[in-house]
């Protein structure tokens, strides 16, 4: 077995598929962790799956992350655009992080359009809907793949 990768999602995630479906599409959670696994057979990597709406139980899940997975795809919903805990926790790990969203984030309300987590981000992959997902687990592969020693 390759890498280990977790998938970490934040507020509001948990109810996709009913949520503003015009917005984030009508794919749940449940569907994109199965496309994730079937991915990360593929790809002969590990994948585990955590969601939150909490940002302390985020935080956790970033320390435990370490020692335990390579990277992490993080989707930290409204989180993005309002907390440095969960910025400085990134940098603490030193784990890649690839940041996620469904939506377009730089076409919607400008206070959308300030990520903290982009400023420790290795990308961000954006727009693209639920399709984000693997999408992300192909650039952490890649981010991975380069940095092997
Ligand atoms: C989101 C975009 C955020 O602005 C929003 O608060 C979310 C979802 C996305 O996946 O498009 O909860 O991260």
């Amino acid at each position: 077995m390759g890498h280990s990768f977790l998938v970490l999602n934040g507020p509001n995630l948990n109810l996709l598929g009913t949520r503003q479906p015009e917005v984030y599409g009508s794919t749940t959670l449940a569907d994109i962790e199965d496309t994730c696994t079937a991915k990360a057979t593929q790809m002969n990597v590990a994948v585990s799956f955590l969601q939150s709406n909490h940002e302390g139980i985020l935080i956790d899940a970033i320390h435990a992350a370490r020692g335990v997975h390579d990277g992490i795809i993080l989707n930290a919903g409204a989180y993005t655009h309002t907390s440095i805990a969960i910025m400085d926790a990134i940098k603490s790990v030193s784990l890649p992080v690839v940041e996620l969203h469904l939506s377009n984030i730089h076409q919607r309300e400008e206070f959308r359009h300030l990520s903290y987590i982009s400023k420790v981000a290795i990308g961000q992959i954006c727009g693209f809907g639920a399709a984000g997902y693997p999408l992300a687990m192909d650039a952490l592969a890649g981010y991975l793949g380069t940095t092997e020693t």
